[in-house]
Parts: structure tokens; C-alpha cells; sequence
């Protein structure tokens, strides 16, 4: 058998998907599975997503505030952090974050490696030190061997920590919502209302800023176009980046892939339920006040977007050596 070179099969698959982009005038794009990852380094970086033993307590991992079971959110209007703290904003969900233009509700990091770091060090969050974190990851022979496996150069540190914890996010994509079948094609994949959703959505203006594959994600801009919004948490968004008053309360266009399950929502997480936030979207936004059926439509279009979960083998960390620093949960 004639063996075609991977360039010819990559042509023919660009030339098939072009051809059979059903979705080519469509604001919305498919979600694609996640493509070019270094496996070994995603599965070195699934242990440390997972492991508290980055934290001062021993107890808060990524996971705790990110939830892969819950949509990769806590669910909670604003996250809990070391000591029970109250933290400040809503946490956003990891799931599709590899598309995001920045990570943060204010793009304050310019890529998922650049975040990585902050959470460890956060007093509010992990309350650890890089410091520590390597010392805990160094007294672990068997995590030294992977990281020297996985970067074919001696020793741990924090680049190689988020570089792999970033890796391993980039996995973490959604394909296959019953709403991108139906995009490719299959037009039973929606329901009658589901479909009258979408096409609200579209023509009340709603994809003006949340379009692309992950249905946002990829500009700011400002929450209140029309009418003010009452902001329970002093976040004030772009404005902290670039210092530029016409930045201020603008933030990250949240992705709507997966919305069901991240509730709650906006940065404040204020709104409870789906059918609040399209409410204030609508009036805030667009000026626009939807009838009771129509929000019901959108709702239930939105709830289409929501594609398969994350699903793998839960990590086995390697345990703890006599070596290796113990939590100080109850330390103030
Ligand atoms: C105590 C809860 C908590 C922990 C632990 C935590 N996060 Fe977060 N995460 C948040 C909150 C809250 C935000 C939003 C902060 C902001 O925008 O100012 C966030 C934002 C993010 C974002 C940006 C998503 C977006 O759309 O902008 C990513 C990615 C992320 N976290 C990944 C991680 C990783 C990886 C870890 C572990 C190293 C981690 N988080 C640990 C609460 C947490
Ligand atoms: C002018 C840009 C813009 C338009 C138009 C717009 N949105 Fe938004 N949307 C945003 C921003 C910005 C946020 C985040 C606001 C915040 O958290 O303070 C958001 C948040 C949301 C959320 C909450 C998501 C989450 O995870 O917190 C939903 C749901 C939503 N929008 C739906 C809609 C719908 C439905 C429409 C049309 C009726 C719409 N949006 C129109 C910019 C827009």
C-alpha cells in the first residue's frame, strides 16, 4: 500500500474541512480536540493540577478551586482560599482556557504558563513560596525522575512546574456539545427551541462579544454598555493592566462553552442562575429587555454548549519522603 506523507494528509484534511465547513458563516466555530501536546509533560503536569502538596496547608490544589468534576469551577461566587479566606472574584473555569487571549478577568498573565505560578504564591490562594514548592517536589525522588524525564535536563523549577501544569491545561477542551454537532451538521442535534435560542442569541447582538470556537474568551470590553453595573467586589478589570481610564470595568469576555455547570456568574459571581445573567446581559449589554419565553430560549441554547468533560485516570501522586516538608495547615 502507498504510504501518503503526513504534509499530503494534512492538505487533504484542510482541503475536507474546508469544504465541509457547514459552519463557515457561523460566529460560533466547533471546538477542535486538543492537538500537539507532549504527553508525558501533560501527565507530569495532571499530578501537580491535582496535588495540594503546593500549598501551605497541604490541602488546596488547583482542583480545589477548579474542579474537573464541576466544570473546572468551585462553583462558589467567590473562591476559598489558605485560612478560609473570602477571596475576591469569581474563579473562572480552566476548561477552554488554552483559548483564551489572556488568562485572568483583567488579562493581567498572557498565557496559561504565565498563570501557573501565581496561584502557588497567592497569601489568598495556595499561600505557598516557588521556594517551597520546589523543596517539596526535590525531596520526592520519583517526581525528580519524571521532571528530568520529561525535560531531559537535571532538576526541578518553577518554569518546568508551569510549564507541565499548563500542558496538562492545555487537554482540558470541551469538543462534541450536542450545539457544535448540530454546527457540523447533524440538525437534529438541537431542539426546535434550542435552535430559536441561537438565532436570538445571533441577532440580538449577543455575538458582538461572545463568538469564536470557545463563544468568548478573546476580547474586553466593558460590563454596562448601555446601563451601569453594580458591582459587589471592588475588581475594577483592564483598568489594573494597562492603567487607561477607558479601561476601566472592562473584562475578559467569559467563554459560554460549558455554561450550565459554572455557575455562578460574572466576575462578582452575583448572578445564580442562567436565566439572571441572559437578563442582565440583555437589558446591561444590549438595551434590550427579553420576554419570559425568549430568555427561556436562550437558556436553553446556551445549555447546548456544554461538550464532553475532561475523562482520564486520576493521577497517583508519589508519596511523601522523610524528607519532604510538612504541611502547616494551622500556622498563622
Ligand atoms: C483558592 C482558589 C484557587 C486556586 C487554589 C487556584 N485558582 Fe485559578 N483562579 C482562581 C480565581 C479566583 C481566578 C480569577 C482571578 C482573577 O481573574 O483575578 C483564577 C483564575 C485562573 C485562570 C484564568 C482563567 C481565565 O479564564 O482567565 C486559570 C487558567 C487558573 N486560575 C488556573 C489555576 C491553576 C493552574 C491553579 C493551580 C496552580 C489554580 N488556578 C489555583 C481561584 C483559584
Ligand atoms: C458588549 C459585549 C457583550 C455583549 C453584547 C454580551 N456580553 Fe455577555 N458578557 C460580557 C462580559 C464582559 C461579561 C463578563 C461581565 C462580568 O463578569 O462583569 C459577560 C458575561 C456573560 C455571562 C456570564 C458568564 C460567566 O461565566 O460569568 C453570560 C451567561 C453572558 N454574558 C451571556 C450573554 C448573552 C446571552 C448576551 C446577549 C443577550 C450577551 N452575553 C451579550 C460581554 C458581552
Amino acid at each position: 500500500m502507498l504510504k501518503k506523507s503526513p504534509l499530503a494528509l494534512g492538505i487533504a484534511l484542510a482541503i475536507t474541512t474546508l469544504a465541509s465547513s457547514a459552519w463557515a458563516n457561523e460566529p460560533i466555530q466547533p471546538i477542535e480536540p486538543a492537538k500537539e501536546i507532549n504527553g508525558a509533560m501533560a501527565e507530569l503536569g495532571k499530578k501537580l493540577y491535582f496535588d495540594p502538596r503546593l500549598s501551605k496547608s497541604g490541602f488546596i490544589s488547583c482542583n480545589s478551586c477548579h474542579n474537573l468534576s464541576m466544570g473546572g469551577t468551585d462553583n462558589l461566587k467567590t473562591s476559598i482560599g489558605d485560612h478560609w479566606q473570602q477571596g475576591p472574584i469569581n474563579a473562572p473555569t480552566v476548561l477552554n482556557s488554552s483559548m483564551n487571549l489572556a488568562q485572568f478577568w483583567d488579562g493581567r498573565a498572557k498565557d496559561l504558563k504565565a498563570q501557573a505560578g501565581g496561584p502557588i504564591a497567592n497569601p489568598g490562594e495556595m499561600a505557598f513560596t516557588h521556594k517551597l514548592a520546589v523543596e517539596v517536589l526535590e525531596s520526592i525522588p520519583a517526581y525528580v525522575d519524571e521532571f528530568n524525564k520529561v525535560f531531559g535536563k537535571e532538576g526541578v523549577d518553577v518554569d518546568k512546574i508551569t510549564s507541565a501544569i499548563a500542558e496538562f491545561e492545555k487537554t482540558l477542551v470541551t469538543p462534541n456539545s450536542r450545539f457544535d454537532r448540530w454546527l457540523k451538521g447533524d440538525k437534529a442535534a438541537l431542539t426546535a427551541d434550542e435552535q430559536a435560542g441561537y438565532k436570538l442569541f445571533k441577532d440580538s447582538g449577543c455575538t458582538g462579544c461572545h463568538n469564536g470556537p470557545a463563544v468568548g474568551g478573546n476580547s474586553f470590553q466593558k460590563m454596562g454598555v448601555i446601563e451601569p453595573y453594580q458591582a459587589k467586589s471592588p475588581a475594577e478589570g483592564l483598568v489594573a493592566v494597562t492603567g487607561k481610564d477607558a479601561d476601566r470595568f472592562k473584562f475578559k469576555v467569559p467563554t459560554l462553552r460549558n455554561v450550565e455547570m459554572t455557575y455562578p456568574y460574572f466576575h462578582d459571581g452575583e448572578a445564580e442562575t442562567l436565566a439572571e445573567a441572559v437578563d442582565v446581559m440583555g437589558r446591561l449589554q444590549l438595551g434590550k429587555k427579553f420576554s419570559e419565553p425568549e430568555n427561556v430560549q436562550i437558556v436553553a441554547f446556551l445549555k447546548s454548549l456544554t461538550g464532553d468533560q475532561p475523562a482520564f485516570q486520576m493521577p497517583v501522586m508519589p508519596p511523601s519522603t522523610d524528607k519532604t516538608p510538612r504541611p502547616t495547615p494551622f500556622e498563622k
